[in-house]
């Protein structure tokens, strides 16, 4: 009887049309940058939905949001369906959003029909998985999933040194519950795919096999700040010229280990910033990404070779984050797969781009993604946009994988079979766990 149940397309777009209004700007998009006062109001909106959807709605120590609906078997760990809520400063309305949407769709139209899983549905909303305001990305599902400490969550600070523990206080979202304690039986996650390959190829589903890795460092380029018109050009530290070598440096790096290899320098602070000083102090990001962790080793020899040939200045690159490739579990793929050729959907099988919280959650329980379309494979853009159909598609493959999985979980998540180096500055766990 499941088999013929589909969501209902005009409430999910709805849904999505209503949290685009929190935090709209201007062109289209959405700024709602973590632990915001607009990230507040978007979780209390989606709080007032799941808790009007007859759901239990808890919340962990990181804020992250579990809104449950109970299964016939209560001894059953949920199968959970989310994403974030969370934007980039001008971002879509889809990215992340509609994972979360997506998941309330499936507990409302399980509603609408009175149809009772065996495990309980849950639907959840990670904290800060953007990390454009607190880096790393991923944060709050990678402490769920054992990858970072709690304190090293907390302690992360934003670009005016506020901490997260303090924001989350402020907004009113520091729930109780330990932060990874929460069982969950299997983790599904719907996005838009924010890359062009569905939209080339007139596909509409993504099997998500698993996601790339991905190394984000924090450098300094230390000059020395002097007169723009009495400085000879022989005789200056001019910290912004050799940050522009190392900015082309991570261009041509990228490129040197494509097509899959991928670099960019996505903020950039001068100082003093001043248009007659010669540019004392430079600070800024890179994010390289690539399937294979052996490439990205050596885009990382590549970066710092490049640093230690500016002579005039001193560069300090650091490391902030490692995040080596991840692969989806087989039973989760074989339920989206199952599902997407049930429905009968173009679809591909896809290593993801971008990182998502499902490539944390991964590490500790089963978990697996299906991707849309999305226009010209445009994301962290304010005229991101997904064709409703595409949408209410990837929601109906959740829905029927959730419930084929819903009759598959295990008493016990799969346990974390190796220790993680979490601790410190710099991130790295280099180990994938063998399952
Ligand atoms: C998150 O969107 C990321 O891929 O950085
Ligand atoms: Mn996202
Ligand atoms: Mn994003």
């Amino acid at each position: 009887m499941t088999r013929g149940l589909r969501i209902n397309g005009d409430r999910l777009w709805q849904s999505l049309l209503d949290m685009s209004q929190i935090g709209a700007l201007p062109g289209g998009g959405c700024r709602r940058l973590a632990l915001s006062d607009e990230d507040r109001q978007a979780r209390d909106v989606f709080r007032q939905m799941c808790l009007d959807a007859g759901c239990d709605v808890h919340i962990d120590r990181l804020g992250n949001m579990f809104a449950r609906r109970p299964g016939r078997n209560p001894d059953l760990p949920p199968v959970a369906i989310g994403s974030h809520l969370d934007t980039q400063p001008h971002g879509g309305r889809f990215d992340g959003v509609y994972g979360v949407l997506a998941g309330l769709e499936i507990v409302r139209i399980l509603n609408d029909h009175n149809i009772e899983t065996d495990a309980p549905i849950e639907i959840v909303n990670w904290t800060n998985e953007e990390g454009a305001r607190f880096a790393p990305a991923m944060l709050c599902s990678g402490v769920y999933a054992g990858l970072f400490d709690l304190d090293f969550a907390l302690s992360r600070t934003d670009a005016d040194g506020l901490r997260v523990d303090e924001e989350l206080a402020r907004i009113g979202y520091e729930g109780d519950t330990p932060c990874g304690k929460h069982q969950i039986g299997a983790f599904l996650e719907a996005h838009i795919e924010q890359g062009p390959l569905l939209e080339q190829h007139d596909e509409v589903i993504g099997v998500v096999t698993g996601g790339q890795g991905q190394r984000w460092y924090d450098v300094t380029v230390t000059g020395r700040d002097a007169h723009s018109g009495s400085t000879p050009m022989s005789g200056r530290s001019d910290a912004l010229v050799a940050a522009a070598h190392l900015v082309t440096a991570v261009q041509d790096i990228a490129l040197a280990h494509g097509p899959d290899g991928v670099g960019t320098v996505g903020e950039l602070h001068v100082s003093p910033n001043a248009r007659n000083t010669i540019p004392g102090e430079i600070q800024f990001t890179i994010d390289f990404r690539h399937p294979d962790d052996r490439v990205l080793s050596e885009m990382d020899t590549a970066i710092r070779f490049a640093a230690s040939q500016e002579k005039v200045v001193q560069v300090a690159l650091d490391m902030i984050w490692h995040n080596p490739p991840v692969q989806f579990d087989t039973r989760c793929i074989d339920a989206i797969d199952k599902a997407t050729r049930d429905l009968s959907y173009p679809y591909r099988y896809m290593v993801s781009g971008a990182g998502h919280d499902t490539c944390q959650l991964a590490r500790k329980v089963p978990a697996a993604m299906v991707f849309v379309p999305c226009r010209d494979g445009l994301s962290h853009n304010e005229a991101e946009w997904a064709e409703p159909e595409h949408l209410v598609a990837g929601a109906n493959v959740l829905l029927q994988a959730a419930i084929d999985l819903s009759r598959q979980v295990a008493p016990e998540a799969r346990p974390i079979r190796q220790s993680l180096n979490t601790t410190g500055k710099s991130h790295t766990y280099d180990k994938e766990l063998s399952r």
